[in-house]
């Protein structure tokens, strides 16, 4: 039962805390406050104290503290709800509808909620039992040890139609009914809804046991029987052994999603705690919600047939606008024909391990499955495909998380597609050296994204220490000016052990230098198609879209000294920069861990050293307003 935060705001609002107290106690006013002896302990010298500003009693004796609602549980020994519902005729509020009614739900899932653990202790002496026999072999035969069968609190539903009826008479019929362990057909004496089954509880989140499923003992249809939904059993916020998984997930600090019971309890034996499953259906967004709860990225591991994988697609688009910074979902992906219940017992835990171990992440799910909806020869079918995309992207509530995924497909699409004479190679024998540094498809037909990813870039240029925006700045300039590149050589080369796809980056720019007599004026078009055909193609794009950074050089010059001048003088800022930033970093910590004169002194001189390339940095800068784009 759930009142809102707002409700029971509102009702301390309106209460006087004093007047309600006072109906019990007699109050001297001391301030402020209202002052008594502790109704919570014997004394004589008053210490309890009413403060009707903040609306709490405190008494200095005993430690008795709380608010007019804990006043009516404590010391009037109301109920909550109870106590609620006074205060709220006292106020002139009324009751919101559905709390009665959940407050009256809640009385009657007591009852239900006895009978489903009466039922389930009752399944398993069955299964224990002579009439288990078979039930227990096939358990055996599956791998399942007796200890695995009773933690999950495994069990047998004799093929009868009455004998849980009579076992548990004593709830009445219509309570069973309602607790789906009946069937009620109008015009028939109800009957038991589990006939020769084996029966696997569903619990809740505290352990009791809510629903059952029930699998056919051997081949038949249907394979299970699950509960009906109940009072107690909502199918889409419930995921199967989310209460022994919790505790596991959090210590292995991960949390897996598979399909079906038994694999769920086929992977617990083989070590692995922190798994749940859905009952059947598509996850929801509560189960995805309690999955978050439990890690930052749940693993989806559902069948590598079909349905499997459909279902996992669905969790992906379900999860779009639920995505947040850090809060994702990642796939793995089962070999075809094996659930993770087969996987582990032929191969064993190391394998599964292994799988889990390289999870395909959201963003390529999304882009794999969208690249392979159809074919993408034509223009049409590849805007198509972006369309499609950015639709997908734009479900992201988050702003930040939506566009990290619209910049991220607009750079694969750049990238598998290219820019330039694509349709004129498709002749051509053999791939074009550009393409080589494209995408492939694996043997599932899922593209593998080529190395490096372009959006790597920024992330490179972070990890060099360079500022971004001036590196790619400059490369953007150095588009532009390729003669330039020869006077900076040294330089540039020096920015060679920059990492990934920047460093390789600046090679290539070194290397178009190198290996173009100078006596040969490169232009920009030579020079970017120097780089597309190195593999820097989406990077190349990614960089002339540089083109509303606030320099000389990033734009069509109209002096082209001055933008020349410009460049080196970025370059050379550039390159002192990293430097800089990492002596001031140590001379700052020397600072606050010596504290010296010296220290200070080497550590003021570092932050004028810096704030002097800021300078000359921004002397660079056009004046000119909303220049900077990202
Ligand atoms: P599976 O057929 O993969 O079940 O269905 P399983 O758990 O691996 O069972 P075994 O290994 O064949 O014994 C996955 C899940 O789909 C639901 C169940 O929740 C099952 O665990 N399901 C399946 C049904 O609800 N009804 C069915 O008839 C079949
Ligand atoms: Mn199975």
């Amino acid at each position: 039962m759930s009142l809102t935060p707002a409700f029971l705001d509102e009702l301390r609002a309106r209460t006087t805390l004093s007047t309600l107290i006072a109906k019990s106690v007699k109050l001297q006013r001391a301030g402020k406050e209202f002052r008594a002896c502790c109704p919570f302990h014997n004394e004589k010298t008053p210490s309890f104290y009413v403060n009707d500003d903040k609306g709490f009693y405190h008494c200095f004796g005993c430690g008795a503290h709380g608010d007019a609602i804990r006043w009516m549980t404590d010391q009037r020994g109301l109920p909550f709800i109870d106590a609620v519902k006074e205060l709220a005729q006292a106020a002139g509020l009324d009751m919101p509808e559905q709390d009665r009614r959940a407050a009256e739900k809640a009385e009657r899932a007591k009852g239900l909620h006895e009978a489903m653990g009466d039922a389930a202790q009752w399944f398993t002496d069955r299964l224990n039992g002579i009439e288990g026999a078979e039930a227990r072999a096939v358990l055996q035969r599956r791998g399942i040890t007796p200890e695995i069968a009773r933690s999950f609190g495994l069990g047998f539903a004799p093929d009868s139609r009455g004998k849980l009826k009579e076992a548990l008479k004593s709830y009445g019929d219509a309570m069973l009914v309602e607790s789906g362990m009946l069937i009620a057909v109008e015009g028939k004496e109800p009957y038991d809804r589990f006939r020769g089954r084996l029966m696997i509880p569903i619990r809740d989140v505290r352990g009791r046991t809510i629903a059952f499923g029930g699998r056919i003992i051997g081949e038949g249809e249907p394979k299970y029987l699950n509960s009906p939904e109940t009072p107690l059993f909502d199918k889409g916020r419930t995921l199967y052994n989310l209460d022994r998984a919790q505790a596991a997930a959090r210590k292995a600090d991960r949390v897996i999603a598979v399909e079906g019971y038994m694999d769920v309890i086929a992977l617990a034996q083989a070590g692995f705690g922190e798994v749940v499953a859905p009952l059947g259906t598509a996850l929801t967004e509560h189960q995805l919600e309690r999955l978050w709860r439990l890690s930052e990225v749940p693993l989806l591991c559902f069948d590598g047939d079909s349905a499997g994988q459909k279902a996992a697609l669905r969790a992906a688009h379900r999860a779009l606008p639920m995505l947040a910074p850090g809060r994702s979902l990642a796939f793995v992906t089962l070999p075809q024909g094996l659930d993770p219940d087969d996987l582990v017992r032929a191969q064993g835990p190391a394998a599964f391990e292994a799988l889990l171990g390289r999870p395909e992440p959201l963003v390529d799910r999304l882009w794999a499955s969208e690249v392979a909806a159809g074919p993408l020869d034509t223009p049409e079918q590849r805007a198509g495909l972006k369309r499609r995309l950015t639709e997908l992207a734009e479900q992201i509530q988050d702003s930040n998380v939506k566009h990290e995924y619209l910049a991220e497909f607009r750079a694969r699409a750049d990238q598998q597609f290219g820019r330039g004479p694509r349709e004129f190679r498709k002749d051509q024998r053999g791939p074009a050296p550009a393409r080589q540094q494209r995408g492939t498809r694996n043997a599932r037909g899922v593209w593998q994204p080529p190395e490096p990813p372009p959006s790597q870039l920024i992330r490179d240029v972070q990890a060099s220490g360079l500022d971004p925006i001036l590196a790619r700045a400059v490369l953007a300039g150095l588009i532009r000016h390729p003669v330039e590149i020869a006077r900076h050589m040294e330089i540039l080369g020096s920015l060679r052990s920059a990492s990934g796809a920047l460093g390789r980056l600046f090679e290539a720019v070194v290397e178009v230098a190198l290996t173009n007599p100078a006596s040969r004026q490169l232009d920009s078009e030579d020079f970017l198609t120097i780089l597309v055909r190195s593999g820097f193609d989406s990077v190349a794009s990614e960089l002339l879209r540089t083109d509303t950074l606030p320099f000389s050089f990033t734009r069509p010059a109209a002096d082209v000294t001055k933008a020349r001048e410009d460049l080196g003088e970025a370059i050379a800022v550039m390159a002192a920069q990293p430097a800089v930033d990492v002596a001031l970093a140590e001379a700052t910590a020397a600072l606050m861990r010596d504290g010296t004169e010296e220290a200070f002194a080497r550590q003021v001189a570092l932050s004028r050293q810096r704030q002097e390339l800021q300078d000359r940095l921004a002397n660079l800068m056009l004046a000119e307003d909303g220049v900077f784009e990202e």
